[in-house]
């Protein structure tokens, strides 16, 4: 039993294996939370303050008992107009224009199994693994109900939360604001983690102080966006990766977000994670419910490798869907940074067959196959196949591809639509834009109004018509701009409030839509790299175009921060050419396979036109990457460095869950002459255990790799007898068998 309730007290606890979750109803019927830690049997509630404190105001139902406010007590959910003057979670304006309200508890529910929500992704499990809890608050006077739900999956320590708003009176209601979860710590000095970038630069982890203020972060791009994942932690003062306390906060949502973080006057420190707000004005009429999405919980009593462990085991096993979710990928190669869209169909099997002779498994033909299709400023919305540029049907060049042996895949932009195109000539309504207002682009571009249902048919009947020809192994699925002009050219008032709910709506639809009349599909998700790259889309594509930089030492970073909540096996990760076109940089063959492989692994290039080294490299990275597959993309995963910090090295290790063997990965950053001794320190390994390196046979005790770690690899070169420190960005994989 993970839920267990105290009726006479009015106590609510979510119990995981390690982790115990509490709230509590008290004057009349203000839920709080109590307790967020490890496993704890027993009532949190003496450590809620009752003072009457100046200027925090009271229930009215409290009108004699001053020291009882929503002001200062940890709220559950709290809402806009009960006198919680911090940030809500909930508001609703009544049909007079009055926003607020006053939610009360009235009951709950525990039901067998995980709850799912409608149309949205969520954490699903079988029914044996989980339990659902439905909490309802309601204000009689508003005729507002609200269910709070919470999912537990014990065995990984996780917590889901989502909420359900009904109108049960008889006016229309707009919802301005309804967060997934909040979080209230009544003690303790937290500091934030958030996961911030840019278009090619995403999620770089960063760490700032909360203090008395409130650091809003998320986006109002209508996506997940590059500029800040939806994901957060709470990490107490010190926490590391191996100690101290953190709460890592989730949204299982691809849209825009918001995370509000904040410390009180009195040092209550709060968290609330939800749909943005700033755009969010959903109508709500009479009888009508209204699903908010999902935000999942993990609380680490041991620092962040223990929390990031238990969301990669959520991902893994319980976002991620479909007959991929646990096979093998196969090695893909794909064209987009060898040609952009100058191609033709000779160029594609040229690429094809070399990568087919050096081992790839998979080719990949990405934008520009389609329509106009020959510049970034035409042709989207039109998925017609372009022959003439191809030299045949699409059917028979994924033919002739796999008559090489290989898979095949295609590129996809369905939400997409370029004025220069058959589709906007014949249905300009359909892309959202403003009437009177000269329509914002992006890479000369509009976004089609997928909150409409005949929109969305379109696109999937015109894709499927592709698909079915070229019966497509695997799908990339893009989105190349944010969303500007919100305005539906439908029939009514559309609120903008309401559409770029619905439109996420349209987008999941669709993929779930592909899937069920393509069950085999590798589905890839992308948006100008990883600009959605969140739980939500993982529910649909078992892993993501992790950014547009294929740097491998840029890539270090980004898959750093992007490791915190996601599993590498998510990451879409690729072998580039050098120089590298962001970057200029150049690295060696060998690093950039060791970081594509703390990915998907595949290559982005012509392998017709690297050196005949190189070429030699190929087969044997591909072969490495099949040897250590399971450990790689199934094997815990361990941040032995910081990298935003250290920039000496990189480092980070795949350990399989029996401690039975690691894959120990190094990139040095940095070189310098005569330098002092380096060493990585390992961890997850048996401490009592000792581990033979497999190519040098050198045998270690695993506590002295944890303790002092192992020294940095030296480099053996013919004719220069003291074995160098290894240079910049070289690369070392030091596979370790328990003996
Ligand atoms: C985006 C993707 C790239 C590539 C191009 C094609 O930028 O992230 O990988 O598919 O679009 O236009």
């Amino acid at each position: 039993m993970s839920i267990v309730i105290n009726e006479s007290e009015s106590i609510i606890s979510i119990h995981t294996k390690n982790t115990t979750y509490q709230m509590k109803a008290v004057h009349n019927g203000l839920l709080v939370h109590t307790y967020y830690g490890p496993h704890m049997n027993g009532d949190a509630g003496y450590a809620l303050s009752y003072r009457d404190r100046g200027f925090s105001v009271n229930p009215y139902d409290s009108k004699f008992n001053r020291t009882v406010s929503s002001d200062t007590l940890p709220l559950e959910y709290p809402c806009e107009g009960s006198g919680d003057f911090r940030a809500s979670a909930f508001s609703v304006s009544r049909a007079n224009g009055a926003s607020g309200c006053d939610l009360r508890y009235e009951g709950y529910e525990v039901v067998k199994g995980k709850y799912s929500l409608k149309g949205l992704p969520a954490v699903y499990a079988d029914e044996e693994e989980a339990e659902t809890l439905l909490v309802t608050l309601r204000d009689r006077d508003a005729g507002i109900k609200v269910v709070l739900q919470y999912g537990v999956l014990p065995e990984i320590d996780v917590i889901t939360r989502a909420v359900q708003i009904t109108n049960e009176g008889n006016v229309p209601v707009v919802l301005n604001q309804t967060a997934s979860a909040c979080l209230d710590f009544v003690s303790g000095e937290w500091e934030l983690m958030h996961f911030y970038g840019r278009h090619a630069n995403e999620r770089a982890a960063a760490r700032v102080e909360i203090a008395e203020r409130e650091i809003v972060i998320g986006t109002r791009r209508g996506m997940s966006s590059h500029h800040e994942n939806p994901f957060i932690v709470i990490a107490e003062n010190g926490a590391d990766e191996n100690k101290g306390q953190c709460v890592g906060m989730c949204f299982v949502y691809s849209g825009g977000f918001s995370a509000n973080i904040s410390r009180d006057a009195f040092g209550t420190t709060r968290a609330v994670m939800g749909l943005q707000p700033e755009l969010f004005n959903y109508p709500l009429n009479p009888a009508e419910t209204f699903q908010a999405p999902e935000a999942a919980m993990v609380y680490s009593a041991e620092g962040f490798a223990k929390m990031s462990h238990c969301f990669h085991k959520m991902i893994s096993e319980h976002i991620c869907r479909g007959p991929w979710k646990n096979r093998r990928r196969p090695v893909l190669i794909n064209n987009w940074e060898a040609t952009g869209m100058t191609f033709d169909g000779e160029k594609i099997l040229s690429i094809a067959r070399k990568a087919s002779e050096l081992g790839v498994e998979m080719m990949v033909l990405d934008d520009g196959w389609f329509g106009a299709r020959d510049t970034d400023n035409a042709g989207l919305g039109d998925w017609k196949v372009n022959t003439e540029k191809l030299g045949c049907t699409m059917g028979e060049l994924a033919d002739k591809i796999r008559a090489m042996g290989m898979k095949f895949g295609l590129w996809i932009e369905p939400e997409m639509v370029n004025e220069d195109s058959d589709l906007y000539r014949e249905h300009p309504d359909w892309a959202l834009t403003i009437p009177g207002k000269e329509p914002i682009l992006g890479r000369n571009q509009l976004v089609l109004d997928f909150s409409r249902k005949e929109v969305v048919d379109n696109i999937f009947s015109q894709i499927s018509a592709v698909l079915d020809d070229c019966r497509a192994d695997y799908v990339k699925m893009d989105f190349n701009r944010p969303i500007a002009d919100v305005y539906s050219r439908t029939a009514g008032t559309q609120s903008r409030g309401k559409i770029l709910y619905d439109y996420m709506l349209g987008v999941y639809s669709f993929m779930e839509r592909l899937l069920e009349r393509y069950p085999d599909l590798l589905l890839e998700g992308c948006a100008g790299g990883g600009g959605r790259f969140d739980a939500g889309m993982l529910y649909y594509c078992p892993q993501i175009w992790c950014s547009d930089n294929t740097d491998a030492i840029d890539r270090i970073r980004i898959q750093y921060g992007t490791s915190f909540c996601y599993p590498c096996r998510t990451m879409g990760a690729h072998v580039s050419a050098v120089p590298n076109g962001d970057t200029r940089r150049r690295t060696p063959i060998n690093t950039r396979a060791v970081v594509a492989m703390a990915g998907t692994f595949g290559y982005e290039l012509d392998l017709n036109l690297i050196t005949e080294e190189e070429m030699e490299e190929v087969p044997k990275q591909i072969e490495t990457f099949k040897k250590y597959w399971n450990l790689l993309h199934n094997g815990l995963y361990y941040r032995l460095t910081d990298v935003i910090r250290n920039r000496k090295e990189a480092a980070w290790m795949m350990v399989a869950e029996d401690q039975s063997e690691a894959l120990l990965n190094i990139v040095t950053l940095d070189a310098t002459g005569n330098g002092p001794n380096r060493f990585v320190r390992c961890a997850g390994l048996d401490p009592e255990a000792f581990y033979k390196d497999e190519e040098s046979g050198n045998v270690y005790a695993a506590s002295a790799l944890m303790t002092i770690g192992l020294p940095m690899p030296r480099i053996k070169l013919p004719g220069i007898p003291w074995n160098p420190t290894p240079g910049e960005y070289e690369s070392f994989q030091i596979h370790l068998i328990r003996q």
